[in-house]
């Protein structure tokens, strides 16, 4: 009988399913393979739109060919994901519902190009500038070497955000051998009424 466990990508695919709602704003922040924009596409449904970002165009084609013909809101852009605020009309700026993050290189593919911690800080600091009130993101962080490197700058930029304004969390596999990948968490506060 085959076994499912919880892994980094499905613990992350669960947050998003649970904050994002369909007509929704959501950005892919590295395609890959398409997984990822697939799952943003399916929970933002045809009234809403997925921004993907890659920096290979191989990587953009895998993707268009998992997502349905008859999709028509995922508009897939060639380019880092430290352009996101220069691609993302600017009405959308502090609408977006989530951001996806998976760090790495592209698997089956070319291992040098790979995610790098200058570009990624640089994208998540616009992913925080444009994510919605109650946004969610998600940051699936792996242990090769540059990746290593990655995920230690990316908790340290997470670390000094001010709590009332985010929550941020780390989920981790620790009975997992080798070095298991690491997944981050990052939610908007909300807009609220003050209690009295
Ligand atoms: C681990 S894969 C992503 C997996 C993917 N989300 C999926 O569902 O299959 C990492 C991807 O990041 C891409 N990448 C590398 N540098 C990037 C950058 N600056 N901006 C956007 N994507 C980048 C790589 O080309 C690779 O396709």
């Amino acid at each position: 009988m085959k076994r499912t466990t919880e892994n980094a990508v499905s613990t992350a695919h669960r947050l998003v399913r649970d904050v994002v709602r369909p007509g929704d704003v959501v950005v892919d922040a590295t395609v890959g393979n398409g997984w990822d924009t697939q799952l943003l596409a399916e929970c933002v449904g045809s009234s809403g739109i997925v921004y993907g970002f890659d920096v290979q165009q191989i990587a953009l084609d895998v993707a268009r060919t998992r997502l349905d013909a008859n999709t028509r809101n995922v508009d897939l852009i060639l380019s880092g994901h430290e352009t996101m605020q220069q691609h993302i009309p600017a009405e959308h700026h502090g609408r977006v519902r989530a951001v996806t993050f998976n760090l790495g290189y592209l698997p089956g593919g070319e291992k040098t190009v790979t995610t790098k911690v200058d570009t990624t800080l640089q994208a998540l600091g616009q992913a925080l500038g444009i994510l919605a009130p109650g946004g969610l993101i998600t940051i699936v962080c792996y242990s090769h070497l540059e990746g290593r490197a990655e995920m230690q700058a990316v908790q340290d930029v997470l670390m000094v955000l001010p709590q009332a304004d985010y929550s941020c969390l780390r989920t981790e596999f620790f009975n997992q051998k080798g070095n298991p990948p690491v997944v981050f968490s990052v939610y908007r506060a909300s807009s609220y009424e003050q209690l009295p």
